[in-house]
């Protein structure tokens, strides 16, 4: 495991793509209503990103396709925005958006809404938010990734959700995906991950997936699209954290976000 502490100089260039990727999610909410397409999400973002002179690190990443990832309803993560994908009222919608900026990555998503969604549907975004919040409460020197896992499952389980397991957080700087990978469900078999001890300048994501049913999920035959295996629904939440002298920066907020407000 080689886990990156970043120098001043990196924090400040890692702030500034964390920005850039939370202004995104602000601007392209308006934009979030029935009978848009995901294509049409993705292009006004692409257009957006270059605009703040970043580059959109989905696009070509390993192949993929395009420059955001849209994930509806039943999709856990990594669905490839689309003209044939119209919103309709109801419908969830996760945007993942990675920007690029000066070199360095800032990595957010969030959920939106697309109407009047169920109200298990509400419930289900709401924990999984509260999940992401718990698990950025654990961040600070001295505490472990298992800390973090620990908080989110407990939140996601105790209410008879279940946590995806085969996707995960990410140390993330000049590369998009570093060391360590930040599970969101405690496996004591993975110790040497467990025990990792957070530092002063490790900057990582949390990002837990939470399903409605199962944990079990599927990849579609485009090799991205990743779904639940029972078709209920999925939601996720994300952000790019800075560890810090003494607890966290959350480098991808958002103006309406008061995460050490979220369960005082
Ligand atoms: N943004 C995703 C993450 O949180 C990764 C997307 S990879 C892509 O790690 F290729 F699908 F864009
Ligand atoms: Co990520
Ligand atoms: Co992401």
């Amino acid at each position: 495991m080689n886990i990156k502490i970043k120098t001043a100089s990196e924090v400040a260039k890692m702030r500034s793509a964390g920005a850039c990727a939370a202004k995104v999610l602000d601007m392209i909410g308006p934009y979030v209503k029935a009978g848009v397409s995901t294509l049409e999400l993705n292009d006004i973002c692409h257009d957006y990103i270059l605009s703040m002179a970043a580059i959109p690190a989905p696009l070509n990443y390993r192949g993929f396709p395009k420059s955001i990832c849209t994930s509806p309803n039943y999709v856990v993560c990594h669905g490839i925005p689309t003209a044939n994908k119209l919103l309709k009222n109801g419908d969830i919608l996760n945007i993942d958006i990675t920007v690029i900026k000066d070199g360095y990555h800032g990595d957010t998503s969030k959920m939106f809404m697309i109407g009047t969604p169920s109200s298990k549907a509400k419930h289900l975004v709401s924990t999984t938010q509260e999940c992401l919040y718990l698990g950025i409460q654990q961040v600070k020197p001295g505490n472990s990734l298992r800390d973090i896992a620990k908080v989110i499952q407990q939140h996601a389980e105790k209410v008879g959700y279940s946590v995806v397991r085969e996707y995960c957080g990410h140390g993330i700087g000049k590369s998009f995906h570093e060391d360590p990978q930040v599970l969101h469900y405690v496996d004591d078999s993975f110790d040497d991950n467990n025990k990792v001890k957070l530092l002063p300048g490790m900057v990582f994501t949390i990002e837990p997936m939470i399903n409605e049913g199962q944990a079990k999920i599927k990849l579609k035959s485009d090799n991205w699209t990743v779904v639940t295996s029972d078709h209920k629904l999925s939601a996720q939440w994300e952000h790019t954290i800075l560890v810090t002298e003494t607890g966290y920066e959350v480098l991808t907020l958002r103006e309406e976000e008061n995460i050490d407000q979220a369960f005082p």
